[in-house]
This record gives structure tokens, sequence and C-alpha cells, in this order.
């Protein structure tokens, strides 16, 4: 999928990734972007339409399919970090609303759309959801949960026409991880990777250099050939 002359909608639009998202996008000649915000947040740029909309807000959500009308990609980027020890039940809810609930009901509330199109969906997930890092445990708990969700809907929605990708993101240089002193990528290159990426149809993205290094051993690894077998159990149904 290439997105030039094409419709994106990117949630957490208005800063870090998904703000380079958008850039990325206009750059590469989408025909539209819905940039999405919880806040006021204005964007400008050609072919960029702003939408107000909170991930966990079903009738936001539901507000902006309205306005949208038809897409070719959905890119589920919106989300939260919270440093914890799984000890407070409430900050591992607060993580599954936003980074979990929050993109699958974006994606029952799209697919319609993304059907139509024969779209993709994009879920901007981490290398932590592949192997947890001991201080943001809920947070790793939920993208390796947003992972394996991304893995089903990939079998479930083939025989549909829509592609699903999982962009395993390593640290990335945005407000979500100032503090974690490590070395990071920019926002636009790994916005500029994430595209790439669903250019080469890629199922898992790895956009930056410290996900690039597991790249070969994902894609050739045992879960990935698991993944392959399981496949074949997907209730196959053109609707
Ligand atoms: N940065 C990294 O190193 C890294 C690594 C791996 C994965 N990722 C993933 O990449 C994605 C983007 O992260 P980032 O680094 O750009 O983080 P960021 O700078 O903290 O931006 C997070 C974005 O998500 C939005 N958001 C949070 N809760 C939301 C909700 N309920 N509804 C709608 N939008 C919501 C924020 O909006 P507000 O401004 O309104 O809060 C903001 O636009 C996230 O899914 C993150 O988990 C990032």
């Amino acid at each position: 999928m290439n997105i030039a002359n094409r419709t994106v909608l990117i949630t957490g639009a208005n800063r870090g990734i998904g703000r380079a998202l958008v850039d990325e996008a206009v750059k590469r000649g989408a025909k539209r972007i819905y940039a999405a915000s919880r806040g006021g947040f204005q964007i400008a740029g050609a072919g960029v339409t702003p939408l107000t909309l909170d991930v966990t807000n079903a009738a936001q959500i539901q507000e902006a399919v309205k306005k949208v009308g038809s897409l070719d990609v959905l890119i589920n980027n919106a989300g939260v970090a919270i440093y914890d020890d799984l000890t407070s039940l409430d900050v591992i809810e607060q993580h599954l609303a936003v980074n979990f609930f929050g993109v699958l009901k974006m994606i029952n509330v799209f697919l319609p759309l993304l059907k139509r199109s024969k779209g993709a969906i994009v879920n901007n997930l981490s290398l932590v959801g592949l192997a947890a890092l001991p201080n943001i445990p809920a947070y790793s708990a939920s993208k390796a949960a947003a992972f394996n969700m991304t893995q089903s809907l990939r079998s479930l929605l083939a025989c549909q026409g829509v592609t699903v990708h999982a962009v395993v993101l390593g640290p990335v240089d945005t407000e979500m991880n100032r503090g974690f002193n490590v070395p990071k990528a920019s926002p636009e290159s790994a916005a500029a990777g994430i595209f790439d990426g669903l250019a080469k149809g890629e199922d898992e993205i790895f956009p930056d250099p410290a996900s690039l290094s597991i790249a070969e051993a994902w894609r050739n690894g045992a879960v990935k050939a698991m993944e392959r077998q399981f496949a074949v159990f997907a209730p196959h149904s053109a609707n």
C-alpha cells in the first residue's frame, strides 16, 4: 500500500510520531489526511483535516467515521505510557483503555470503510510488547495484548482484502520517553520507516535502528512460523 493519492487517518496526530506521520503523509502525496487528536490542536497542510477524537470515547469515534466517509489507511498511533510496578490496577486499566481497547474500538468502527477500499490497518506497537521492559510493565502488557490482537485481525481480515500491520517501534525521541536515557531515533525517521514498511506490505514493520536489529530473526523465527500455521484456523468469510 503506497499512500500517494490515498486517504489516511492518524490518531494521536498532534505531537510525537503521530505529528511526524502527518507531515510524512503530506510529503508522500496522500490525497486526504485526517489528523485526529483529543485537543483543539489545528494542523495545517495540504489535504490535512483535523478531527477531534479521544480513542476511548465511543461517541467521538462514531462522529469521526461519519465525517470521514471513505478511508484507505487507519493508523492507530495514539498511546499512553506511565511508569509503574503492576501494583495499581487503575494504571493497568488506563493503559489497556487506550493502547488495547482504543485500538480495537477504532478498528471495529472504521472496518466497513476499510473493507470497501481493501485498505490497511497500521498499529503502532513496541519492542516492549515482544519482551517486557520492567520499568513500564503495564505499558508492555498493553502493547503485547495489542500485538496479539493484531496477529488475529491479520488472519481474520485477510480474506476480506484488509491488511493488518504491526509497527514494532524501538525508542523514538518524543515526550513519551523523555528521561529514558537510551539512543533514540527521530520521529521523522520513524514515520518514514513506517510508510516504507507499509509500501512493502510488511506484516511487522521495524522502522528504527533498534527494532531493525531484530527484524530478520523475527521474520525467520518460531513465533512467526507459528502465526502462519495458526492462520489456517481463521474462519473464511468475505463479509
Ligand atoms: N516514543 C517511543 O519511544 C515509542 C516506542 C514504542 C512505541 N511507541 C508508540 O508510538 C505511539 C506514539 O507515541 P509517541 O512517542 O509519539 O508518544 P507521545 O509523544 O506521548 O504522543 C502520544 C499521542 O497519543 C495521544 N493520546 C494519548 N491518549 C489518547 C487518547 N485517549 N485518545 C487519543 N489520543 C491519545 C496523545 O495526545 P495528547 O497530546 O492529547 O495527550 C499524543 O498525541 C504510541 O502508541 C506509543 O506507544 C512509542
